[in-house]
C-alpha cells in the first residue's frame, strides 16, 4: 500500500522535534481524522538554515512532513514557498489515493510557517 520511500519517512523521519527560538511556526490540522501537523522554521537571510515538524497523525502524515522538511532546508522562503502538496507525494514516489487528500498537508503547514514568519520578522 506504501512506497518503500513513505515507509523509510514513517520509520526514520527527519527533522522530527522542535526549533527553540524559531522565527516562523505553522501548524495546519485535518477536521476529518484529527491529524495535526506543526512546523518550526530558523530563516536567516530569508534562507530556510533549519527545520523541524513535529506531527500527531498517521504514517502517511508522517512520512509527508519528514519529506517537506527535507525539500525545504536549504532553500529560500520563495522557492520554498512554490512547493506543493503534490511535489511532496511525487517525492515520495505516491501515496495511496485515500491519503491524498488526507495526509498530504505538509507543503501547507510549511507555507503556513512561512506566512507566519514574514508576519513577524518585518
Ligand atoms: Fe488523515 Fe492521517 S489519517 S492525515
Amino acid at each position: 500500500m506504501y512506497t518503500d520511500k513513505v515507509m523509510d519517512h514513517f520509520s526514520n523521519p527527519r527533522n522530527v522535534g522542535e526549533i527553540e527560538n524559531a522565527n516562523g511556526v505553522g501548524e495546519v490540522g485535518n477536521a476529518s481524522c484529527g491529524d495535526i501537523m506543526k512546523i518550526f522554521l530558523k530563516v536567516e537571510d530569508d534562507i530556510i538554515k533549519d527545520v523541524k515538524f513535529k506531527t500527531f497523525g498517521c504514517g502517511a502524515a508522517i512520512a509527508t512532513s519528514s519529506m517537506v522538511t527535507e525539500m525545504a532546508l536549504g532553500k529560500t522562503i520563495d522557492e520554498a514557498l512554490v512547493l506543493t502538496n503534490q511535489a511532496v507525494a511525487e517525492a515520495l514516489d505516491g501515496l495511496p489515493p485515500n491519503k491524498m487528500h488526507c495526509s498530504n498537508l505538509a507543503a501547507d503547514a510549511l507555507h503556513e510557517a512561512i506566512k507566519n514568519y514574514k508576519e513577524t520578522n518585518v
